[in-house]
């Protein structure tokens, strides 16, 4: 992971580093530093932990000088602590990276050889060993860095600064995303473009392999093959002041009550008078006979539900993979499959190496949400889920806006194969135009979760149970709980109990059932009299006409608004993120930066 930015720029460069380092930090908080060129000196500062803390040091260490290079760290290699913190420096050349160099004790070696020693623990030290190494050898820094990144294997995306050149930068891309930010008289570069977004709207991406040579004058870009390369200035649009927590006290609160409003976006988006309707031509279902589906994570969970709905509406067959599985198992891949891969950064590493497997072998679509990110660019048709930016590192509004999506893609899919009737797809569209609604009344369970999960808090294992849609959306509720609160969490196909998880219930187990009054709720019900039977605390998390049926003998109760079976997945969601939320809060954790994780996971 990690972030990267550099400014060659008309003013001083260390505010606009730390100002693009803040809308980086959800890519990694483990360090962060910068780097400037001052006349001709090249200096840096870099602290341990939040960016917050190189701000401060740079109150009463402050660097000048109108270029420079950032950094916040996701660690990989070597512990969080000041010396494995980027920028790394060898001699002249100054260097941030993302990703990872995989022969990067090779290259150690050989630079020993030549009297370079490494002082940290990192793989990134030796990419500024060994331009120091090309330097020394008469090597202008253009000629150095084409050589040194000719030598990497792995992913990177890197940003190199010299002494004495206060008007350049250059920068190389390989497997990790990065973009040029265009000023006036003033060049930038990013790990992506809302980092950029106070400097500029004018953005050329990178394609891999490519690397540049920046000055404040010109902006030279080469391919992997070393030819010159026409890369569009795209304006992208984003508003510079996203990151804002809009009164709430953390963004993942904010994110979660931003619901109602991006689901019914995502809605008037993709739903005209007549219907669904695709932004991209061609995505005809009677030419797939089945849908490979590829995500990591919470994105994962929502094409495990997407797979019930693909099967039951459009009698479509769905395989769901994990991105970092499917790309080394070499899936064969049948004629008339549609590969779709889930993604809201659009950059996850795996995902994307994912899709590259399947290009050349099926048609590509992605359900992303940022709309130039590399998977969406990767793909023949790129389904934007409109949830606006997430920065909260838990994923949730995406989460609800990608099954949306998702849902309506099934219809279309029903539609296309003649599954589903034009009736029945208008009364699932109307369900789906309530969804924000339900959404709106699902809060007044606010107060009742908020309660629950000051006593989940007290936990140290908890179960998440659910069948059918609501089987995924119970891995997704223990995933969520776990990342932020810490609590070690489970999610179970409630019929799986008995063949094993049931073994730990006891009185100090939570257990939470996922159980909407649908077709399936009596057999949901059998298993919470299983749990009760054995002192297990059992929450019910149900409808109205549930909870009178099943609430006798249940620890807690949380009432939600009725909802079609189909889209239960997706309200249900809310609690599940809420409970996750607040018990996140009464344990004090750091509830938008948990501890290791970071957004955008770019490395493997
Ligand atoms: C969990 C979470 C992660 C991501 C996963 C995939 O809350 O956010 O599990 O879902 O890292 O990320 P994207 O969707 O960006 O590919």
């Amino acid at each position: 992971m990690c972030g990267i930015v550099g400014v060659l720029g008309d003013h001083e460069a260390a505010p606009l580093l730390v100002e693009a380092l803040k809308r980086l930090e959800y890519r990694g908080y483990d360090s962060a530093g910068i780097a400037t060129v001052n006349g001709a000196a090249l200096d840096r500062r870099r602290a341990v932990g939040k960016l917050v803390n190189l701000s401060d040091l740079l109150v009463h260490a402050p660097l000048a000088g109108k270029a420079g290079i950032g950094h916040t760290r996701w660690a990989t290699h070597g512990a969080a602590n000041e010396t494995n913190a980027h920028p790394h420096r060898a001699g002249p050349v100054a260097v941030v990276h993302n990703g990872i160099v995989e022969n990067f004790r090779e290259l150690r070696e050989e630079l020993a050889g030549h009297g370079l020693n490494t002082v940290t623990d990192t793989d990134t030290e030796v990419v500024a060993l060994l331009t120091q190494h090309y330097l020394a050898q008469g090597l202008a820094p253009r000629d150095a860095c084409e050589q040194v990144i000719a030598r990497l294997t792995g992913a990177f995306a890197l940003c190199f600064l010299f002494e004495g050149e206060d008007n350049l930068l250059i920068a190389a891309r390989k497997g990790s995303p990065l973009a040029i930010g265009h000023g006036q008289g003033e060049v930038f570069v990013g790990s992506d473009a809302i980092a950029l977004a106070p400097m500029t709207d004018r953005i050329t991406y990178l394609e891999d392999g490519d690397w540049c040579v920046l000055t404040r004058q010109s902006v030279e870009i080469f391919d992997a093959k070393g030819n010159r390369a026409n890369r569009p200035v795209k304006t992208v649009s984003i508003d510079a002041t996203h990151i804002d927590k809009g009164g709430h006290k953390h963004f993942m609160a904010k994110e979660i009550a931003e619901q109602p409003t991006v689901l019914g976006e995502a809605l008037s988006y993709y739903l005209t008078d007549a219907g669904i309707a695709l932004p991209e031509p061609g995505l005809d279902f009677t030419k797939f006979d089945r849908l490979t589906m590829v995500a990591c994570g919470t994105a994962f969970y929502a094409c495990l539900t997407a797979k019930y709905w693909f099967e039951q509406i459009a009698r479509l067959p769905v395989e769901v993979d994990i991105a970092s599985e499917f790309r080394y198992r070499e899936p064969p891949i049948p004629a008339r499959t549609l590969a779709l891969f889930v993604s809201q950064s659009g950059e996850t590493a795996d995902t994307l190496a994912a899709l590259r497997y399947c290009e050349d072998k099926a048609m590509i679509a992605s359900v992303v949400n940022v709309p130039e990110s590399s998977i969406a660019r990767a793909s023949d048709i790129a389904l934007p889920i409109l949830a606006g930016a997430e920065i909260g590192v838990a994923s949730t509004k995406a989460f609800t806006c990608q099954l949306t999506v998702l849902f309506l893609l099934a219809l279309k899919a029903g539609l296309d194969r003649g599954t589903l009737t034009p009736e029945e797809a208008s009364e699932h569209l109307a369900q789906l135009k309530a969804l924000p609604g339900l959404f709106n009344a699902a809060l007044a369970a606010s107060p009742e979760i908020e309660a629950t999960a000051q006593k989940l808090a007290e936990a140290r294992d908890i179960l998440f149970l659910g069948r059918g849609p609501l089987y995924p959306l119970a891995m997704e509720g223990a995933l969520k709980l776990k990342e932020i609160s810490y609590i070690h969490a489970e999610g179970y196909a409630s019929g799986e109990l008995k063949h094993g998880p049931i073994a730990l219930i006891d009185q100090h187990t939570p257990v939470v059932f996922m159980a909407p009054s649908d077709g399936l709720f009596d057999k949901t019900v059998s298993n919470m009299q299983e749990v009760m039977a054995r002192a297990g605390k059992v929450v019910l998390v149900t409808d109205a006409r549930g909870a009178k049926a099943a609430a006798e003998g249940t620890w807690r109760q949380i009432i939600l608004p009725e909802v079609s079976p189909a889209l239960a997945p997706i309200l249900y969601a809310l609690p599940a993120q809420l409970l996750a939320y607040h018990t996140a809060v009464a344990k004090g954790t750091d509830v938008d930066q948990p501890r290791n994780l970071a957004k955008s996971v770019t490395v493997e």
